[in-house]
Parts: structure tokens; sequence; C-alpha cells
């Protein structure tokens, strides 16, 4: 129970990656924030499976893209715990079209949700790290940050500026005792994608593992393990990493195909 004693604060974390990365702190131990925007009913249920751990949880509403949201989410988290200790950046949205599709307004709301957010929700952390002795900050970006992927132009944009605030906040930070990092998962086997997967007559998916060497999609469970590990003692040497996993995906040239066994 490494977390044990520790509050940690995981942005989006009614569903998807999000809640899979606050169940594993809660099992490794911590006690929650659970934060959500628009979709209150899988938030309140993680937060109900956390207490089954015997764990807190508390569930905020708020959006990470207005300054005011980011304002209330800390100071609630305040209120409850009087610190904290972990900060996972999970959250994200985005206008996803072509460059020439895209507009002023789509710009500045995917940029403050996966970009901005990070910035001024750490100014809180370290607020509310420092009288604990330091904390670990991790964020989720996407290899759309360096990688063109299609209609993601903006979305990628916003998760180069993430990457390059962590390694300007690693650095920032470590006099604080705070460790910042990031995770850059591939494609993660979430309902979206299961969804998305039915819409394209099942292809989606089998083609996907086809191109990934480790023979399998990435889970939100190893995405979270990977988090956890990087809030242990064990990783304080890694600062501003981002770290992918995509269980080798990103790697074969082009030409080079992956060979599986047979299944
Ligand atoms: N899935 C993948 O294959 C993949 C690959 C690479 C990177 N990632 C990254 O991993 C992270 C999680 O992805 P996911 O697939 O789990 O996402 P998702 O299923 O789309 O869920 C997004 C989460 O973010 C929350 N959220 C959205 N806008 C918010 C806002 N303005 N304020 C607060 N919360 C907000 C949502 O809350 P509500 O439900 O309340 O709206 C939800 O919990 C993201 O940073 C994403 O870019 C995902």
């Amino acid at each position: 129970m490494q977390f044990e004693g520790k509050v940690a604060l995981v942005t989006g974390s009614g569903r998807g990656i999000g809640r899979a990365i606050a169940l594993r702190l809660a099992e490794e131990g911590a006690d929650l924030v659970i934060n959500f925007f628009r979709n209150r009913k899988p938030a309140e249920e993680t937060a109900e499976v956390i207490r089954s751990l015997k764990r807190r949880a508390i569930v905020v509403k708020a959006n990470v893209g207005d300054i005011d949201g980011i304002d209330a989410l800390f100071n609630a988290t305040e209120k409850e715990y009087g610190g904290l200790d972990i900060l996972v950046c999970n959250a994200a949205s985005g206008y996803n079209r072509p460059a020439l599709k895209q507009k002023p307004k789509g710009w500045d709301w995917t940029m403050n949700i996966n970009a901005r957010s990070l910035l001024f929700s750490a100014q809180h952390a370290a607020r509310l790290m420092q009288p604990r002795g330091g904390g670990h900050i991790v964020s989720i970006s996407s290899p759309g940050s360096f990688r063109v992927l299609p209609d993601y132009v903006v979305v990628g944009a916003s998760k180069a500026a993430l990457e390059a605030l962590t390694r300007y906040l690693a650095v920032e930070f470590s006099p604080l005792g705070i460790v910042v990092n990031a995770v850059s998962p591939g494609i993660v086997e979430t309902d979206a994608l299961k969804y998305f997967d039915t819409l394209k007559d099942g292809n989606v998916i089998p083609q996907a593992i086809a191109a990934t060497p480790a023979g399998r999609l990435v889970k939100p469970e190893d995405v979270a393990g990977l988090v956890a590990f990087l809030c242990s003692p064990d990783a304080s040497m890694i600062r501003g990493q981002i770290i992918i996993i995509d269980g080798g995906y990103i790697l074969p040239a082009q030409g080079v195909t992956v060979e599986l066994p047979e299944s």
C-alpha cells in the first residue's frame, strides 16, 4: 500500500483511462478526488468503488478548461483533505477536424482544457504539496504531439504544449520536491474505441493489434500501472520525461511488418 495516507486528484476520472488511474491509486492506498465535467453518474460510480476499497473519495464537477473551475476543484480538495500528494492531469477534449476547418473557438477550447489546465492546476498543486514535503504530477499526453494523425491538428498542438509544460514544470518544481512527468499512450482499448470499431465493421481493433509488436492493445490498466510507478519512490530520478506506452506500435519503420505468432 505505497500510497496509504496520500491524497490524489485525477482530472476526468469518472470514466476511461482516468477512472482506471483513480482505481489503481486507491487500490494502492490513496484517497481520491474524482473530477468530472459532463457525466456525473460514472463519476459517482467510480467514487463508490473507491469507498468499497475503504478509501475516501469526493466527486467534484469542474471544467478544467476554465480558471474558475480549476480554482473550485483545488479549493474543494483542500477543504476535504487539507492538502494534495498526487495530481494526474488526464482530462482532455478537442475539436477534431482538418486544419482548414478549424476555428479560433475550437483552438481556445482544446488548448485550455488540454494544456492551459496543467499550468494553472500545477500552481495549486505546488501550494498544496509544498507543506507535505513535495509530491507527484503526471499528465496524460498522446503521440499526436509529434505524429500527424487525421483531424488531430489542434489536439496534437495542445499535447505538444502539455509536453513542453511538463519539462518546464519538472525543472522549476524539483526544488519543491515535486516530481513531474507525462505518459503518452498509444491506441488504448476504451469503450470509445470499441464503439468506433463497430462503426468501422470491426476492422479497427484487429488492424491495430496486427501493427503492435506486443500483440495486443494497451489497456487503461496498463496506463494506470505506469502512472502509479511514476508516483513511486523508484521513479524519483525520472524528471520531465514523456513515457510512451504503446506496446511498440510506433517503432517499426514503414515496410517493416510485425510478425505475430498464430494464436
Ligand atoms: N483513448 C486513447 O486511445 C488515448 C490515446 C492517447 C492518449 N489518450 C489521452 O488519455 C486521456 C484520457 O483519455 P480517454 O480516452 O479515457 O478519454 P475519454 O474517454 O474521452 O474521457 C475524457 C475524460 O475527460 C473528462 N473531461 C473532458 N473535458 C473535461 C473538462 N473540460 N473538465 C474536466 N473533465 C473533462 C471527461 O469527463 P466527463 O465524462 O464528465 O465529460 C472524461 O472523464 C486523455 O488525455 C487523452 O488525450 C487517450
